[in-house]
């Protein structure tokens, strides 16, 4: 772009523009794992990621000032919220289980469905979204943050301004949420050299979880990017419950509906990616799961089916739901009561003991 079309392009939109006021923050990540991608336009400072600390606990964020970001992502929870299918204001249920925030800064894409490529675009929408937090817009929350004096002093100190808009908070609810990573497991000390941090039964589970059971087709796993998921999505076959998919798939790809909207209807919402993608391979395919912490954040899958990691070893022994559009990968694995145990052994061993409690590493 043209240097004056550029400074132009800011002047008119200067709530759009960071100016990075304070102390920058670098994210404490063990050696060899990969940065997450960090916007430009958002560098993370510790003035930055409090005030985002602030927002996403605040319940004023929701229209009746019952519900925070941390009431379906909880730090004791392990910011996730235990229940099968998420619980917004007035007790409404929504359409899909609520995934851990942790290490949600690594993945490529946001929501089961993939719908938002960014945590800064992924924090607008449950928001606005009328089963979870439903305020009527954002302009209607930036109103009321306005009107917080020690908002205004907080935007005033990070952003340069004291003009509140939905980027600036959705930025510093971002930072906030960068912040969340947790490595420290029994399972990173194996890795690293230590052959007795995991159990026999752990190992044997690590060594089926690469072979025999094929969890790490898409459960990827290497030491620059120890995050247990290749960003993708598969169809294996949790969504398929004697639904029409066919008809739906056409009422929403007709509908001209965005993704949002379809995501939370409780039928069109179990097509995942093909709302954002509307190619008939990807109805019912979900975002591979990271795997980190996953024996605090039971129930499992997009729509909480399955209760226990038992239960969940069972279903991928059965070879999924089938399906026309079931994942090639998925298939029955013919797994012994020991060799299902030691699996699960293995995924309890990616527990970090070092859970950042109220959601922040940073004092
Ligand atoms: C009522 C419960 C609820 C509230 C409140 C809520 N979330 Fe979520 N969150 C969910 C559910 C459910 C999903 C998955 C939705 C989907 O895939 O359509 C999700 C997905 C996410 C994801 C994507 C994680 C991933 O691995 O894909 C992030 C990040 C996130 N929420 C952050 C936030 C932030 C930030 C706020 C506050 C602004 C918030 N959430 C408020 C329930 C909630
Ligand atoms: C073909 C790709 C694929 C294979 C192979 C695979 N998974 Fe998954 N896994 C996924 C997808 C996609 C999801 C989310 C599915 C959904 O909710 O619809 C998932 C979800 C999970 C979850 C739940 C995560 C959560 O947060 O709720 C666990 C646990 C899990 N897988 C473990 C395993 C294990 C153990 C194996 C091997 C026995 C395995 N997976 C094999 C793709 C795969």
């Amino acid at each position: 772009m043209h240097v004056a079309a550029f400074c132009v392009f800011y002047l008119l939109q200067p709530s759009a523009f960071s100016d990075p006021k304070g102390d920058s923050y670098h994210l404490p990540l063990p050696s060899g794992v990969l940065e997450p991608i960090i916007p430009e336009d958002n560098p993370l400072t510790m003035e930055k990621i409090a005030l985002g600390k602030e927002l996403f606990f605040d319940k004023r964020l929701s229209a009746d000032d019952t519900v925070s970001c941390a009431t379906c992502h909880d730090p004791e929870k392990g910011f996730a919220d235990g229940k099968a299918i998420a619980v917004g204001i007035k007790e409404r249920k929504g359409t899909r289980n609520s995934p851990t925030v942790l290490n949600a800064a690594f993945f490529d894409t946001q929501f089961w469905d993939g719908r938002a490529m960014t945590l800064e675009e992924q924090a607008k929408q449950p928001i606005i979204n009328p089963k979870e937090m439903g305020m009527p817009s954002h302009d209607a929350l930036v109103e009321k943050i306005s009107g917080i004096p020690e908002y205004k002093t907080a935007f005033q100190a990070v952003f340069g301004t004291e003009k509140i808009t939905i980027d600036l908070i959705v930025m510093a609810i971002a930072s906030f949420e960068r912040t969340l990573i947790t490595f420290n497991t029994p399972f990173d000390r194996f890795i690293a050299g230590k052959g007795d941090a995991i159990s026999a039964s752990a190992q044997r589970g690590w060594k089926l979880f690469q072979g025999k059971a094929r969890c790490v087709t898409c459960h990827e796993f290497n030491v620059s990017y120890p995050f247990f998921t290749n960003n993708k999505f598969h169809n294996v076959g949790v969504a398929m419950k004697g639904k029409d998919f066919e008809s739906l798939a056409r009422k929403a790809a007709g509908s001209g509906a965005d993704p949002s909207a379809l995501a939370q209807e409780e039928a069109s919402s179990e097509l995942g990616h093909y709302l954002v993608t509307k190619e008939p391979k990807d109805i019912g395919a979900f975002k591979t799961s990271g795997l980190r912490n996953i024996a605090l954040t039971a129930p499992y899958m997009h729509d909480g089916s399955e209760l226990t990691l038992e239960s969940v070893v069972e279903f991928y022994d059965k070879g999924g739901i089938p399906n026309p559009n079931l994942d090639g990968g998925i298939r029955p694995l013919n797994l012994t009561e020991d060799e299902k145990k030691d699996l699960v052994e293995f995924m309890k061993s990616l527990t970090s003991d070092d859970l950042p409690e109220s959601g922040i590493t940073v004092k």
